[in-house]
C-alpha cells in the first residue's frame, strides 16, 4: 500500500498566516504541521510516500523531506495546478499510485491516541486483503464543517453527505482514507461539487453504494484535532505540548517511528539527534539509547 499527503489549497481561512506560506509547513508546537500526518502513515507502516502540493509549496516540502531516506523511507512530490478538490489527489497521484492499494491522510490532520496504530495496521490488511474502502467517524460537536456519516441501529452506514446544513449524525468523517486502486477510476469519474470541488465524500459514497465501505467509529479516548481556524490551531499545539510535557513522550516524532519501525539505526538516529540542538534532538537521543 501507498501513502498520500494532501498538503495543498489555498489556505484561505487561515489568511494572513498563510498569505505567502504552505498552512502545512506551520508549527504545531515544536513540529511543522506536516509531521503529524505523516507518523500516522508511517504508523501504518506505509514507506512509500507522495506528497502533493500547490506549485508555490511543493519545494518547501521536498527541502524538508528530501528523498526520505534519511527516514528509511521514500519520498515523491506532485503538484497540484488548482485545488480542485480532495479526489484529485488520486489523478495527480494515479502514476505514483500504479496498481496498488492507498491510504490518503490530509496534511492538516492530526490524530492521537492509545491502539491506533493496531486500528492502522488492521485496516490497512483488511484492504489490501479484501479491497473495497475504509474511512472512519469521529464524534463532534458540531459536525457542519465535515463530511458527516450517519449509521443505521447496527452500526451501518448509511449515508455521506459533505458539510450539511443539518447533519444527520454527529459523527464527522477525518481525513484519513484508505482504498484500493480502482479509488484512480472512481476519482476520475467524480463530477464538481456546488463548491466546484471533486469532493471526497463522493468517492466514499461510490464505496457506499457498491457496499464497499467500511466505516469504523473512533472511540472517546481518540483524539482528533482541528487545525483549520486560528483556535484550532492553537488549541492542538497546547494539547501536544501538554502530552509532551506531562509524559515527556513526544506525540508524532517521525524519527522515533522510523527508528522503531526499523527503518533506521540506532547509529542514525544519533546522528540526527546531533542535527538539533534543541530539546527535540535531546530526545532523539533519549530514544536511542532507552527504546
Ligand atoms: O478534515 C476532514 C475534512 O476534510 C472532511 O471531513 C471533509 O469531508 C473533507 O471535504 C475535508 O473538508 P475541509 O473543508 O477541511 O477541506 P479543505 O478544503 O479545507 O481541504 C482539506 C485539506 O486539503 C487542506 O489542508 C487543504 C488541502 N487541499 C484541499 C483541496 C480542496 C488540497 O491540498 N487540495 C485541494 O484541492
Amino acid at each position: 500500500m501507498k501513502g498520500i499527503i494532501l498538503a495543498g489549497g489555498a489556505g484561505t481561512r487561515l489568511f494572513p498566516i498563510t498569505k505567502v506560506l504552505s498552512k502545512q509547513i506551520l508549527p504545531l508546537y515544536d513540529k511543522p504541521m506536516i509531521y503529524y500526518p505523516l507518523s500516522v502513515l508511517m504508523l501504518a507502516g506505509i514507506r512509500e510516500i507522495l506528497i502533493i502540493s500547490t506549485p508555490r509549496d511543493l519545494s518547501l516540502f521536498k527541502e524538508l523531506f528530501g528523498d526520505g531516506a534519511w527516514l528509511g523511507m521514500k519520498f515523491e512530490y506532485k503538484v497540484q495546478e488548482n485545488p480542485r478538490g480532495l479526489a484529485d489527489a488520486f489523478i495527480v497521484g494515479s502514476d505514483f499510485i500504479g496498481k496498488e492499494s492507498c491510504v490518503m491522510v490530509l496534511g492538516d490532520n492530526v490524530f492521537y491516541g492509545r491502539g491506533f496504530t493496531k486500528v492502522l495496521r488492521d485496516t490497512r490488511t483488511k484492504i489490501e486483503s479484501e479491497g473495497g474502502g475504509a474511512i472512519f467517524g469521529y464524534y463532534v460537536k458540531d459536525p457542519k464543517a465535515y463530511g458527516v456519516v450517519d449509521f443505521d441501529e447496527d452500526g451501518r452506514a448509511l449515508s455521506i453527505e459533505e458539510k450539511p446544513e443539518y447533519p444527520k449524525s454527529h459523527y464527522a468523517v477525518p481525513g484519513l482514507y484508505f482504498y484500493d486502486n480502482s479509488v484512480i477510476d472512481i476519482a476520475k469519474n467524480v463530477k464538481p461539487s456546488k463548491r466546484g470541488e471533486i469532493e471526497i465524500t463522493a468517492v466514499n459514497n461510490a464505496y457506499l453504494n457498491k457496499n464497499n465501505l467500511y466505516v469504523q467509529t473512533l472511540g472517546r479516548g481518540m483524539t482528533w484535532l482541528d487545525t483549520g481556524t486560528y483556535d484550532g490551531l492553537l488549541e492542538a499545539a497546547n494539547f501536544i505540548e501538554t502530552i509532551q510535557k506531562r509524559q515527556g513522550m513526544y506525540v508524532s516524532c517521525i524519527e522515533e517511528i522510523a527508528f522503531s519501525n526499523g527503518w533506521i539505526s540506532k547509529d542514525e538516529l544519533i546522528n540526527l539527534a546531533a542535527i538539533y540542538k534543541t530539546e527535540y534532538g535531546d530526545y532523539l537521543n533519549f530514544i536511542a539509547e532507552n527504546v
